[in-house]
């Protein structure tokens, strides 16, 4: 079968960029793994930044989010006992985030995609990419029918996440990786628990970092620093509150409400990681498959969105008029991003965990850094301008 664009992956990247090359005319096929069932109940992190959240809606996918998603014009840090508050909407100019969960985002992307009579295909295990330095790369795949398929293609993504079958297709001596890794992880609970505040709160505490975020304001999403490890069967809800409050503890004592999990709770690894180039022939890589950071920023959602949409635009710009300018740029315009992406959010998982090696004088150096961001108008101005996203080129 002939198409224009052959997709690997169902996440926010693959699906946001069939959308959006179905609104410039151009047609797409969505080849993911698992079931959609499973794409639409995995839950992610869940806070979207102004300049995806214009995406989003622009291209028709925000009625839900409109209605149902929690602007936030601000979070709360916490730290030696004290909260401080960062004013995004007054340091930004108005800006803020919404906090909508991830799944939401895919299941109304999903949604609109099947509505518009697009072709996306789950349950496909056996993906596989071809001749990516052709101008004709293929894919082939084994259908729901058990039938052979092959799409030849002018342009593959590569939209499959770390653990793809995309990114492994390219020469390995084409690529560089840039790692860190963190020696820890986060214990997530969603609980059917009213949140303790409106926004959410960062805490630095001697026990580990903690979150306190929200998909409602009757279910709260919390996460607790733990061992990389973490056995999640180990923590009865009892445990996870006593230990939350533990975290909590202060001037202005927060007593958050002891709600019953809604699912077995959950270890998310930190990692920070870049690939690059993430174009390789005619194969483009966007979000999870190329970059990783740790969840502390907020941003892996929004990365995807902001790569889709400078990949979506390059494309278009190719069928409009033979241009090659925008897909030849595209790896160097997204990682200009990303780069700040993950410097924002490698700075935000160290100045808020608590590090095994730190010595105790870089532990006063981290509390005196939480003091003078939340202290100096610079200081925060910056954690505001990253946290609500920096421009989309
Ligand atoms: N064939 C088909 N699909 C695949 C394959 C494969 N071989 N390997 C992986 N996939 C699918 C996965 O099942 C997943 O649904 O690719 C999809 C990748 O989606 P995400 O992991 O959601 O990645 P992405 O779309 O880049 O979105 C990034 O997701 O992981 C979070 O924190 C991350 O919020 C960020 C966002
Ligand atoms: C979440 O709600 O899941 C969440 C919020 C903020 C983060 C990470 C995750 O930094």
């Amino acid at each position: 079968m002939r198409v224009r664009v052959g997709i690997v992956g169902a996440g926010p990247a693959g699906l946001l960029l069939s959308h959006l090359l179905h609104l410039a005319g151009i047609e797409s096929v969505v080849l993911e793994r698992q079931s959609r069932e499973y794409c639409e109940d995995r839950v992610r992190a869940g806070v979207i930044e102004q300049g995806a959240r214009d995406v989003l809606i622009e291209s028709g996918l925000g009625e839900r989010l409109k209605r149902e998603g929690l602007f936030h014009g601000g979070v709360a840090l916490r730290f030696a006992g004290q909260s401080r508050r960062i004013d995004f909407v007054a340091l930004t100019g108005g800006k803020g985030v919404t906090v909508y969960g991830q799944q939401e985002v895919v299941k109304d992307m999903i949604a609109a995609r099947l509505a518009a009579g697009g072709h996306v295909e789950f349950d496909v295990p056996d993906v596989s990419v071809h001749g990516i330095e052709t101008t004709q790369p293929k894919v082939r795949y084994t259908d729901n029918a058990g039938h052979a398929q092959e799409l030849v293609c002018d342009f593959v993504a590569g939209c499959d996440g770390y653990h793809g079958i995309c990114r492994p297709s390219i020469p390995p001596e084409v690529l560089t990786a840039y790692e860190r890794q963190y020696h820890f992880g986060w214990l997530g609970i969603l609980a059917q628990a009213r949140p303790v505040s409106d926004e959410l709160i960062y805490v630095n505490h001697p026990r580990g970092f903690a979150l306190l975020s929200m998909r409602s304001m009757s279910i709260g999403r919390i996460y607790l620093q733990c061992k990389p490890d973490e056995d999640p069967e180990e923590w009865s809800d009892d445990r996870f509150w006593d230990e939350l409050d533990r975290r909590l503890e202060g001037v202005d004592v927060v007593k958050p409400e002891r709600g019953r999990s809604l699912r077995p709770k959950d270890v998310t690894q930190m990692r920070s990681w870049v690939s690059e180039p993430m174009q390789y022939g005619r194969l483009f890589l966007a979000g999870d498959a190329t970059h990783i950071v740790p969840p502390t920023g907020a941003k892996g959602m929004n990365l995807a969105i902001a790569d889709v949409s400078v990949l979506s635009r390059a494309i278009a710009a190719f069928y409009e008029n033979g241009s090659t300018e925008l897909l030849d740029r595209y790896s160097e315009i997204c990682l200009r991003r990303v780069w700040k992406a993950e410097r924002f959010s490698w700075w935000m998982t160290t100045m808020l965990h608590q590090f095994d090696d730190k010595s105790p004088f870089e532990q006063r150096l981290q509390l005196a850094e939480l003091d003078y961001v939340t202290s100096s108008r610079a200081g925060s101005e910056s954690l505001a301008e990253n946290y609500v996203g920096l421009p989309f080129e």
